[in-house]
């Protein structure tokens, strides 16, 4: 017989029915609660709350364990190829030759904006925020592609992903160049996805920029580890947004916002200032990491804690050795990985993060890595998000074919003033 969940309220008492998870994770059906029991639950944050069965990512925070429909990150380092794993987290499967080699010349092809969109770089100061810049260009893209706002079978999916994941690139180094005030670079169709980025923000019109093959594989990989996280606040926020039946660029526009948050994706910028600080002198890793366990000081030791991995974070486990071996390679020394090392040395045998259970995160070496490669600290959740795109088209196709979704409308417990309790108006 199915799990059931009993509630006893007075004297009555309800049955709720178990679902059951591929790996074995229970959830409480409370969809009708309300109806039955005039009660809602309270779950602020969402931190116990499913708000949907999900097929794409599989995290279990216990053990440390990601896996991208079903397959484990780990097995994506040995030849790291972010496109192939767009197609395998928005699809649900690998891609066949003919289908990565369409798809990668559809990349090819969108890579370009429309030039009516590159005035509006002119618009924005110098001084703007990448992520502002992202957000409202993404948006702008529904502006050009009117086709793309209804989305029902996989061919309009599959070119409503492939502009957005080729053209987040191009508006991304836009965004730099313009901050430097030089020339945009026109995308090159003979190369491939991450050299083609590269060369878009790197190039110079007289000068082209020759990638690295172990550039080339690092930001693969670290593409890859930030594809997807299941119901993370940015990707949550794309299936609220399309929930309402809003279009897959203007629910993308709101994950990007939604990702620049300091404690979300904008952490990584963080995470570079933080070891910034102590490479300065300002303070030590031990001075630091004592005033992250003081509650009144507000500071904490970013890119570590996570809401789920309550163990490693797999990705900052592999993205720790990106950063070494593409410094090795690379002939270079980095200060700041030398600090970040010790902060989590130090941490890692505190017994305050320890008992919280806190750990390096994503966040904690990714800036590394990005640094080594030339991206300037202010792009860094820019790249977060060029990864997290193909998991919020995921998410937001996934929702957008479930015959069952439903525009999402939490409830709340009012507390406010009771009725004419404050000012009447009717005197
Ligand atoms: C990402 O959800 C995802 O999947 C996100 C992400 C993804 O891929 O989409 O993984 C990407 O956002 C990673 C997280 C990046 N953010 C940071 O690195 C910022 C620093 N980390 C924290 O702010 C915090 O750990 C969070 C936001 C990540 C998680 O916060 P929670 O789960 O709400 O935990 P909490 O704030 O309730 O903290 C529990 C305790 C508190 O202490 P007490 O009140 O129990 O005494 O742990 C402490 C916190 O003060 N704590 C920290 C800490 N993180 C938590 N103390 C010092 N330094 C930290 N980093």
């Amino acid at each position: 017989m199915a799990e059931q969940a009993t509630l006893t309220l007075g004297e009555s008492s309800y049955e709720f029915p178990v679902h059951v998870g591929t790996e074995g994770e229970r959830a409480i059906d409370i969809r009708n609660l309300r109806t039955r029991t005039g009660y809602v639950t309270l779950d602020p944050a969402f931190g116990n709350t499913a708000s949907c069965e999900s097929a794409i990512t599989f995290i279990d925070g216990e053990r440390g364990i990601l896996r991208y429909r079903g397959i484990p990150i780990e097995q994506f380092a040995a030849r790291p190829n972010f496109v192939e794993v767009a197609w395998l987290l928005i699809f649900g499967h690998l891609p066949t030759q003919a289908e990565y080699d369409a798809f990668a010349g559809d990349l090819t092809a969108h890579a370009n904006l429309d030039e009516g969109m590159k005035h509006h770089f002119e618009g924005f100061p110098r001084t703007a925020p990448p992520m502002a810049i992202l957000s409202a260009m993404i948006n702008a893209l529904s502006c050009f592609h009117p086709e793309l706002h209804e989305l029902e079978d996989s061919d309009q999916i599959r070119e409503a992903a492939a502009r957005l994941i080729s053209k987040i690139r191009t508006i991304a180094s836009y965004a730099y160049r313009h901050s430097r005030g030089l020339p945009y670079i026109y995308p090159d169709p003979h190369l491939r996805y991450v050299q083609n980025f590269l060369h878009m923000m790197f190039s110079d019109p007289y000068r082209q920029y020759e990638c690295d093959a172990t550039v080339r594989d690092a930001l693969n990989l670290l593409l890859i580890l930030h594809a997807d996280h299941e119901q993370n606040c940015s990707t949550s926020t794309v299936r609220m947004v399309g929930s309402s039946q809003a279009n897959l660029f203007a629910s993308c526009a709101a994950g990007v916002c939604a990702l620049w948050g300091p404690l979300h994706g904008g952490a990584n910028v963080e995470v570079l200032q933080m070891l910034e600080q102590i490479r300065r002198g300002r303070i030590t890793p031990e001075e630091y990491v004592k005033l992250a366990k003081d509650g009144d000081s507000k500071v904490r030791l970013m890119g570590f804690g996570h809401r789920v991995y309550k163990s490693f974070d797999p990705r900052a486990t592999i993205l720790g050795g990106v950063a070494e071996q593409l410094l090795a390679q690379l002939g270079r020394d980095d200060p700041l990985l030398d600090i970040a090392r010790r902060l989590e040395e130090i941490a890692l045998e505190d017994p305050y993060f320890i008992e919280r259970k806190l750990y390096p995160n994503v966040d904690f070496y990714s800036g590394i890595i990005l640094r080594a490669i030339g991206i300037p600290t202010n792009m860094f959740t820019v790249m977060f998000a060029i990864g997290r795109l193909p998991g919020w088209i995921a998410h937001w196709w996934e929702q957008h074919r479930d015959t069952g979704s439903r525009i999402a409308r939490p409830r709340q417990l009012y507390v406010g003033p009771a009725l004419n309790e404050t000012a009447s108006l009717s005197s």
